[in-house]
This record gives C-alpha cells, structure tokens and sequence, in this order.
C-alpha cells in the first residue's frame, strides 16, 4: 500500500478510507453540547428513528449499530433459529469479509452459491432449499442479498421483487447487506426504500459509514414480529451505543435533505468518470459493469505495483491482477484524472 492517504491525498482503497462529510461532523458537535440520556433515550435517536421510518415506513422498527459486521451478523441472529442457515452468494461479505461471525457469532450455518456479477440468482436459491423438514439438514430461514453488490453492481427493482417473491414462497425471510444502499439507489435513481424494502426486504442493514459517516448503521426491519427481543440482541452482541445520540446524528445529517443522494451520486458519477477514462487503455479490461462506486479491472501484473506505490487501492483477485478501485463521496475529478494519467502512464510503458 502506498502512504498517499496519510499525505492528505485520496485513493482508491475503499469508500470507508473517505473522511467524515463537514455537515455529519457539525452534527456531532452540536449533539454535544449538553447532556442527554444514554442508551438511545434521547431526542436525537428519536429523531433519527423517524427519519429512517420515512424512509422505510412507518411500521418498520429500527435499531442503531456501530458496524457493518454487525448490522449483517444481528440481522441473521434476529432471523434465525440455532439449527436454521442463510444462503447468499460465495462473494457476499458475510461470506468472505466477516471473519467466521455469522456462523461465530449468531450461530448461522452459510449456505453459497456462485453467483454472476456478485448476484445471487433465482435458481440457485432454489437449488440450495432442500431438505426442508429432515431433521438431519440445516434448514434455510434466510437468503442474503447485497445492494450494491461486493462486485459494485445494482440489482434492478426487479430483480429484488422477483427474489422476494421466491424466497416468501418458500417460507423463508429477506435479508439485505445495504452497506452501500445509497449508492444503488442513487443509480437507480429511486428512494432507498425503492431499492430495499419496498421491494419485499424483510431486514436490512443500512449502511452510512461508506458514505460520508464517522460510523453508524442501522438495522431496518420492515417485518415487526421479527424485531421482538431485538433490543436484547443487540446489547448482548455489544452493539448498543451508550452514547447513541452521536449515531443517531450522524444519520440526521445524512437523511436530512438528502444528503445521502448527493453524496452517493457524486461517488457513482465519479466511478464511471474513472471507467472512461481507463477502458480504452491498451492492457487495461474492466471485468465487472460499473454500475455505482467501484471499478473492477484487471491490469497488467507488472503494473500493479508501480500503481500501488502512488496510490492506495485493493488488489481483488491476485491471480488474475484483477484491482478494485473504489470511488467515496470526497473522490475528485482531479483524483480521478491523476489516476487516469498514472494508469496510461503505468500500463502504457
Ligand atoms: C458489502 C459490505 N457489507 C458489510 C460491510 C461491513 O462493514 P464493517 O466493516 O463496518 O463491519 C462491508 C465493509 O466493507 C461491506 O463492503
């Protein structure tokens, strides 16, 4: 990795290497002032909860959390039984990134599939609901999907109501890694209940720490009898804020106005800002449809470290050099052009 970040400088690496928006901070100063209730029996959570119903309804019951991890690991917890598993992709961050915690953690067997593009498709769910009823097999309870993808595409509204109406068919739940729900629905250029619950999510993790947050995410779920106890969930998994009024803030400033979107666009339009720039360059393919923040190409191996050494960015799949380069809310036209040149530069020599 390269040190550009710790000059002050932006790279690649991911959205979450992206400082805190001005207006998340100055809503954390004024939180400040003063004192208030812990635990979320403050005005602040309050407001913010309401905000999130706006968004997701007014019956959807809502919950803050630190991490992303978490929202995910909680949400399966909510959902399922000892003996009952989630299926999702085999690239899903529950499944690759999360260290073992749906299983460690809320004690929920994966069930994978490969997938196309990060997506998870109808048939293969339906491949992995078997056994349903033998009391030798784990049962399916819940299936997974990301919006955006970990491969940086946008399932369409479609595809989600298609996938709702399948896994309620079954008699099975919906749930939703909506670490960059933004971004989606900011590309689909709809509510972020239009690329989520409206469609037949019964959880969602809400994520605003990709964009433009210090760090808070929320637990949505639109199912109410499935949040009951959640509560004690949450505490017992080490994800109530003492100090909630400082998550409950930042959500504020990121729902009001729609901060959200903006921030969000603005990190799309620069992914596909930096896919123009690169697809012509002689070497360089970009793998993956750029459909929100983040670009999949691969490189030339020999190019790869040269880029590293001036920029800080994930190499994805080291076999094949494939690098992932994501774009933040605070990406420039400037950052992207200087890496457009350096890639020319790099690639083309
Ligand atoms: C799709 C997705 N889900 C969940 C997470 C987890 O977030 P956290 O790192 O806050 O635990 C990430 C973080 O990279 C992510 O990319």
């Amino acid at each position: 990795m390269s040190t550009s970040t710790s000059a002050g400088l932006r790279g690649f690496a991911s959205d979450n290497a992206a400082g805190v928006h001005p207006a998340v901070l100055e809503a954390i100063a004024a939180a400040s002032a003063g004192h208030a209730f812990g635990y979320g029996h403050d005005r602040w959570t309050e407001r913010a909860e309401n905000l999130l119903k706006e968004q997701f309804g007014s019956g959807a019951r809502v919950y803050l959390v630190w991490g992303g991890t978490a929202a995910n690991v909680l949400s399966l917890r909510a959902c399922c039984r000892p003996w009952e598993a989630a299926i999702c992709v085999d690239s899903a961050h529950l499944n690759v990134d999360e260290a073992g915690a749906p299983e460690a953690i809320a004690g929920v067997k994966l069930l994978t599939a490969a997938g196309q593009d990060g997506k998870l498709a109808g048939e293969a769910i339906e491949r992995l609901i078997v056994r349903v009823g033998d009391e030798h097999a784990v049962q399916p309870r819940v299936v997974s999907i990301s919006q955006t993808t970990e491969l940086g595409t946008v399932y369409s509204p479609d595809e989600v109501a298609a996938i709702a109406e399948l896994v309620h068919a079954h008699g099975l739940m919906l749930h939703m890694d909506g670490a960059r729900l933004c971004n989606a629905a900011a590309a689909l250029h709809t509510a972020l209940a239009g690329a989520s619950t409206a469609l037949g999510v019964d959880v969602l993790s809400f994520g605003g720490t990709k964009n433009g947050l210090l760090g808070a995410e929320a637990v949505v779920f639109t199912e109410p009898g499935l949040a009951d106890g959640f509560e004690y969930l949450r505490k017992q998994s080490l994800q109530l804020a003492s100090k909630m009024r400082f998550l409950a803030a930042q959500f504020e400033a990121l729902l009001e106005d729609e901060l959200w979107r903006s921030l969000a666009e603005h990190a799309n339009q620069m992914a596909a800002r930096l896919a123009a720039a690169i697809d012509q360059v002689p070497g360089v393919t970009i793998t993956r449809p750029v459909q929100a923040n983040a670009i999949f190409a691969t490189l030339p191996e020999q190019s790869v470290a040269p880029l590293l050494e001036q920029f800080d960015f994930y190499v994805w799949d080291e076999r094949r050099s494939e690098v992932r380069l994501m774009c933040a809310w605070d990406t420039t036209a400037e950052d992207i052009d200087r890496l457009a040149g350096a890639v020319r530069a790099v690639v083309g020599a």
